[in-house]
């Protein structure tokens, strides 16, 4: 285990950073590259636990993957017949390892695959997915910890209703439509930047895809796709994530290489709490600014406040003037931050599915413990602008979704050490 040693506040934080590709982008599209036995080569691919976990289980399954020289990751699925059962151990560090059932169902018509566990955010079901794929011709069993579905005559196209716009859901009916027989239509389908992006990377292999990135996604099946290569898009969680860090210390920051048109809620709670925020082309640029007003932050899905920044955004309304309150409707367990924020110094209350958040003039370094990766990434806001020395523990989490991250940190000006924790 691991923890990061930071001494704040950070009085001269500020700078440029470069964004890296997006994690929830890069994962779907890695399992999606299984569905050709031609080779992808995948551009600004993250280099995160979360991508290497994804990696090492498609090789388990027999993929060729390795990054080559110039950064860019070559994929080569030329499987004849994928490993029958995955291992629990394996899928069991990723929750993303659902999203293997696509290509492992659409192109060899059999997915055995351990049960995703839940997390610290909550149940996280796959009952969804599992409608979906049932809804499209697949024998669905469960059993001893393992989902089974099976498709021996392949997956025949249909119209599929998501009760929840749900992300992964999404991600994995529609790799799989490409492949199967006939038409398929989700409706209330999930619309968030990484589902374009994914769609796009299809499409790049002779997917034929309309409607992503709106509620409604058609999918033509083809006989068979082949090799492409793709440029994953910036991480706008990452991008948002240094927002607030530097939004928390009045200070000035530039994120390079993102996409601001995927931050535009962000964008627009900043600019509600007084702060000067700027966006360019490819760039966000936050100016010097004063204490953060409080404001009100509800999480929805795509276009609303994501979720993925609720955290982040709730640690810099810690110190906001005055009184904020966030409402979580995505996940039923994602206050976990919440008891380390307040051994800081934050004075936050919770009601059901709600924070009231009292803002207060400074936190005081302490040892905390990241329960998540994005709660992870919030107590770094809160140490970053705290008086006195913090200690975050299990700061893997973190490493799941941020990419060079104390590199970036300590090149903002940030004091900041990793540590392993003697045990
Ligand atoms: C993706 O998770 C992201 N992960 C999450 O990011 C993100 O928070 C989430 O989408 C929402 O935007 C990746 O892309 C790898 P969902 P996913 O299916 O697909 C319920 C991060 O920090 N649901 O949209 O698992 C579910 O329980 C991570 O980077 C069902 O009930 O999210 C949740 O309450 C955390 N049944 C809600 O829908 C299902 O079959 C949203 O889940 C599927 C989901």
């Amino acid at each position: 285990m691991a923890s990061y040693i930071i001494n704040g506040p950070a009085k001269n934080f500020g700078g440029s950073v470069r964004i890296s590709g997006s994690k929830n982008s890069a994962l779907p599209i890695m399992s999606a590259a299984m569905l050709c036995p031609e080779k992808n080569v995948l551009y600004n691919l993250p280099r995160l636990s979360d991508t290497e976990a994804m990696a090492e289980i498609m090789a388990s399954l027999g993929c060729g993957i390795e990054r080559r020289e110039d950064g860019a990751v070559e994929i080569s699925a030329d499987i004849k017949k994928p490993r029958r059962k995955c291992g629990y151990a394996l899928f069991s560090r990723l929750r993303a390892s659902v999203l293997i059932m696509a290509p492992l169902l659409a192109r060899f018509g059999k997915a055995k695959i351990p049960m995703p566990g839940g997390c610290k955010i909550g149940a996280r079901p796959i009952d969804l997915h599992l409608k979906g794929f049932s809804a499209m011709g697949a024998k669905i069993r469960q059993g001893h910890g393992f989902v089974d579905a099976s498709a021996p005559g392949g997956l025949v196209g249909c119209r599929i209703y998501l009760d929840f716009p749900s992300v992964g859901a999404t991600e994995n009916l529609m790799t799989a439509a490409c492949l199967a027989e006939g038409s398929t239509t989700i409706l209330n389908a999930a619309n968030e930047p990484e589902i374009c992006d994914l769609a796009d990377f299809l499409i790049g292999m002779g997917a034929k895809i309309t409607g992503a990135g709106g509620d409604t996604i058609t999918v033509e099946g083809v006989e068979e796709l082949h090799g492409c290569s793709h440029k994953i898009i910036p991480d706008r969680i990452e991008a948002g994530t240094f927002l607030i860090f530097a939004a928390g210390l009045g200070a000035a920051l530039k994120v390079e290489k993102t996409e601001p048109r995927h931050l535009k809620p962000l964008i627009a709670k900043l600019g509600e709490m007084g702060l000067d925020c700027e966006a360019g082309a490819d760039f966000i640029e936050l100016h010097p600014s004063g204490r953060p007003k409080a404001v009100d932050i509800k999480t929805m899905p795509y276009p609303g406040f994501p979720t993925d920044l609720q955290a982040q955004a709730m640690a810099l309304l810690a110190t906001g003037e005055g009184s904020g309150m966030v409402v979580e409707t995505i996940f039923e367990n994602r206050f976990t931050h919440i008891p380390e924020l307040c051994r800081m110094g934050a004075g936050i209350k919770t009601e059901g599915n709600a924070a009231f958040i009292n803002g207060v003039r400074h936190l005081s370094g302490a040892e905390v413990r990241a329960t998540d990766l994005r709660a992870g990434a919030a107590l770094v806001a809160a140490a970053l602008k705290a008086g006195g020395k913090s200690v975050i523990h299990n700061i893997e989490h973190i490493e799941r979704g941020y990419e060079s991250f104390t590199e970036k940190l300590r090149s903002l000006g940030a004091d900041i050490e990793r540590v392993e924790d003697n045990v």
